[in-house]
């Protein structure tokens, strides 16, 4: 069964998103999310990114779909017109996952990451296909309309990987810490 992992940046109060936007700008984080969901161990692969509409259509017009990855949106309303040829539409996140397993592009596909939102998030984590959750833990309350969902009991910290900076970092003022969680 192929398996995915997660990757969210939440504030104190689990906030992620207001307005279709983030609640902040900070820079390196969003490098950390390009360089985690981009990488891959074969150069002849490539890591797929699923993200419902609204987090499809709130990354900024010049930077999508997300470059060097097979961008899967989620959405019962949209329809193939809606997104640029390379992009898949999926009606649901089984319905992707299937698509990517049962399809030609199986053997080209290295990870899998669920970017988002809510809704994606929260029937993610509770399938036995997902692994991993790369949390971004930001330190304060920023203004939120959109929010994380509550984590299940099943999720242990782990060691970072060798890739992800370890400690509390700093961009602006603002504090935050890279965490990974795995489902038990
Ligand atoms: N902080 C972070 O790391 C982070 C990450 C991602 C997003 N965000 C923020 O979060 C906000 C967007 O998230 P959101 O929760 O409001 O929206 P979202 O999940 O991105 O999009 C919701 C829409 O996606 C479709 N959808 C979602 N789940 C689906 C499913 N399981 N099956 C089929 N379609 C599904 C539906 O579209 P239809 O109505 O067309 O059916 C639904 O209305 C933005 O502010 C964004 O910037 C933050």
């Amino acid at each position: 069964m192929l398996k995915y992992n997660l990757i969210v940046a939440v504030c104190d109060s689990f906030g992620i998103g207001i307005k279709g936007d983030l609640p902040w700008h900070i820079k390196s984080e969003l490098k950390y999310f390009s360089r985690t969901t981009k990488r891959v161990s074969d150069p002849c692969k490539r890591n797929v990114a699923i993200m419902g509409r609204k987090t499809y259509f709130g990354i900024p017009e010049s930077k999508r779909p997300l470059p060097d990855r097979l961008n899967i949106v989620l959405s019962t309303t949209l329809t193939p017109d809606d997104l640029p040829s390379d992009v898949i539409l999926c009606r649901d996140l089984e319905s992707a996952m299937q698509e990517i397993e049962d399809g030609d592009i199986r053997d080209n596909i290295e990870n899998v990451w669920i970017v988002g939102g809510s809704g994606v998030y929260a029937e993610a984590m509770k399938s036995p296909r997902c692994h991993r959750l790369y949390l971004t833990q930001i330190q304060g309350d920023f203004e939120c309309d959109t929010f994380f969902p509550e984590i299940p009991q099943s999720f242990r910290e782990v060691p970072p990987d060798a890739e992800t900076p370890r400690g509390v970092q700093e961009e602006n003022g603002i504090k935050y810490e890279y965490k990974i969680l795995e489902k038990q």
